[in-house]
């Protein structure tokens, strides 16, 4: 699905398929570079960063392992509450590995900031961070990631893997949604 599908649910297109495909073939060559013959295995998070797992992983021309998380952001009642629960685990063991979390958006930075150290105690080699998006004014955490697509305003962003109640994740370009849809 294109952003014109649906145009009347966007304010306005940010990001298209044509600039987020360019942005992440340059993440991808920067991590290419950073992990020049290390054992990287790329941690998808499930389920918004299917799409640019797929991307970046195919942007890559070595050989990387890609394994996937589970987590739900409302352990105890809100996502304020930083309380992560995981629901599918790794299945690689990252004892000694070098570890990349790749996800779409890090909004108030507290599943990643969890994930981070969650995956830092299985001793890894290194645990970064790869996201397309980040919003700088919503972040409750100090968290750094090592590879940013774009800071974004604190706004309702869908597709790419972004969803509002499970819709426009198959768009393929990333667009801000109309308050009207969502009020
Ligand atoms: C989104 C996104 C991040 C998280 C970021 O996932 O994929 O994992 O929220 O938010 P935070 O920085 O405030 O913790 P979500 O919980 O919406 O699940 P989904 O990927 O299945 O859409």
């Amino acid at each position: 699905m294109h952003a014109s599908d649906v145009a009347d649910d966007l304010v306005e297109v940010l990001f298209t398929e044509e600039q987020i495909q360019a942005r992440v073939a340059e993440m991808a060559t920067e991590i290419e570079r950073d992990y020049e013959g290390k054992d990287l295995v790329i941690v998808g998070v499930l389920r918004g960063a299917v799409m640019i797992m797929a991307d970046l992983a195919r942007s890559l021309t070595k050989h990387v392992e890609m394994d996937w998380m589970a987590v739900s952001s409302y352990g105890s009642g809100t996502k304020s509450s930083g309380v992560v629960r995981i629901l599918k685990d790794l299945d690689a063991d990252i004892t000694g590995r070098h570890v990349l979390i790749v996800d779409e958006i890090i909004d108030t930075g507290l599943t990643l900031s969890w994930l981070t150290s969650n995956l830092g105690s299985r001793g890894p080699a290194s645990v970064e961070i790869a996201t397309l998006l980040r919003k700088p004014e919503a972040l409750q955490m100090p968290i750094e990631a090592r590879y940013v697509g774009w800071d974004i305003p604190n706004e309702f962003v869908v597709g790419y893997g972004l969803d509002y109640r499970e819709r426009y994740r198959n768009m393929r370009d990333i667009g801000t949604l109309a308050p009207s849809v969502y009020s």
